[in-house]
């Protein structure tokens, strides 16, 4: 099955992100037709688009059901830190690079919905500098790179919905004054990376409370469990943060490092960026295959 070529379009720098409530009694032939001037809005300025559903819309509207899907749960950590749960029905991802034609799109994607379902979360965001995060820390450096992606984030053949994927969506609001008050070398100490080139820490540096020493997870067989970020920052000079998203071939990965940033893992340790940074937004969608996409748009 084809995966959602907007998945893996990277290097874009203008992204957009909505999540949309459906409204009550909406049936499948009006959401079909909305989603179907959601896709056009692709032609306008060359803009790619992945489109993800909750689990409660995707059990009502798809035809096949990926193995453990289900609505984000809150999490309530450690020392007071949590993440909400705020699930949404619809989820639309437009990037390209212009802030001019993003934004364009995400009009028409609006107004594509405005008949089936409103708009819950509407978060324009960018690529920052060289792919940093606003704390000024590389984002991205032990992703996946495009030739592992795929095997990274898609559900393989042969399993249900193949092709498919499963989202994280997730608003962080950053505390940047106290974040910038650190010393440059007790900000490393946060991430486990270097500032100016990402460099890992060895593990007799690394801190246990270090971000990449929460997230880094095996499974029982000692193998990695990878997911494919595509993160941008969000915000105003007053008020701004991370928008998290990334893809995983099973929902599982998330609920393990989530669990391991709060505190909640077998060692009790909190990763120390949560103090720096607060979900305020958290939501799993599923983006089925490209196929699957057109045949619940091919019902309108
Ligand atoms: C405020 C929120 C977050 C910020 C600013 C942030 C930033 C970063 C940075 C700077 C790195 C190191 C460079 C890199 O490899 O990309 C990193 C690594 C990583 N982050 Fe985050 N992150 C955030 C939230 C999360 C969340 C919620 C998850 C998982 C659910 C996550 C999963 C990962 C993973 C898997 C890595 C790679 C670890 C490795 O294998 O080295 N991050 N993040």
């Amino acid at each position: 099955m084809n995966h959602q070529p907007g998945l893996f379009a990277v290097g874009t720098r203008d992204h957009y992100h909505l999540e949309f409530d459906l409204r009550p009694d909406v049936d499948r032939a009006a959401l079909a037709t909305a989603l179907a001037g959601v896709h056009e809005a692709r032609g306008l300025g060359s803009v790619n688009l992945v489109v993800g559903f909750g689990a409660g819309t995707w059990a009502r509207f798809g035809d096949e059901q990926p193995d453990g899907l289900r609505p984000f749960d809150p999490i309530e950590g450690t020392d007071g830190h949590g993440v909400p749960a705020t699930q949404h029905d619809v989820w639309v991802f437009a990037h390209g690079t212009g802030r001019d034609t993003v934004l364009h799109a995400a009009r028409a994607i609006v107004a594509a919905m405005a008949p089936v379902a409103t708009v819950a979360v509407d978060r324009p965001s960018f690529m920052y500098l060289d792919s940093r995060d606003l704390t000024g820390f590389i984002d991205g450096t032990a992703n996946p790179g495009l030739d592992e992606a795929p095997e990274v984030a898609l559900i393989p053949e042969g399993s249900p919905c193949a092709g498919g994927t499963f989202v994280i969506a997730m608003t962080w609001v950053h505390d940047l004054a106290s974040f910038d008050a650190l010393p440059v070398a007790e900000q490393e100490r946060v991430f486990g990376r270097s500032k100016p080139d990402s460099v890992e820490m060895d593990d007799a540096t690394k801190p246990a409370n270090a971000h990449i020493a929460r997230v880094e997870i095996d499974d029982d067989d000692g193998e990695e469990l990878e997911i494919f970020r595509r993160s941008t920052p969000w915000g105003t000079a007053s008020e701004h943060g991370l928008y998290f998203v990334a893809f995983s071939a099973d929902l599982r990965r998330y609920d393990l490092m989530l669990t391991r940033m709060f505190g909640l893992g077998d060692d009790g340790v909190r990763d120390r960026l949560t103090d720096f940074s607060t979900p305020v937004t958290a939501s799993y969608y599923f983006a089925p295959s490209a196929d699957a996409l057109e045949a619940l748009i091919g019902s309108a």
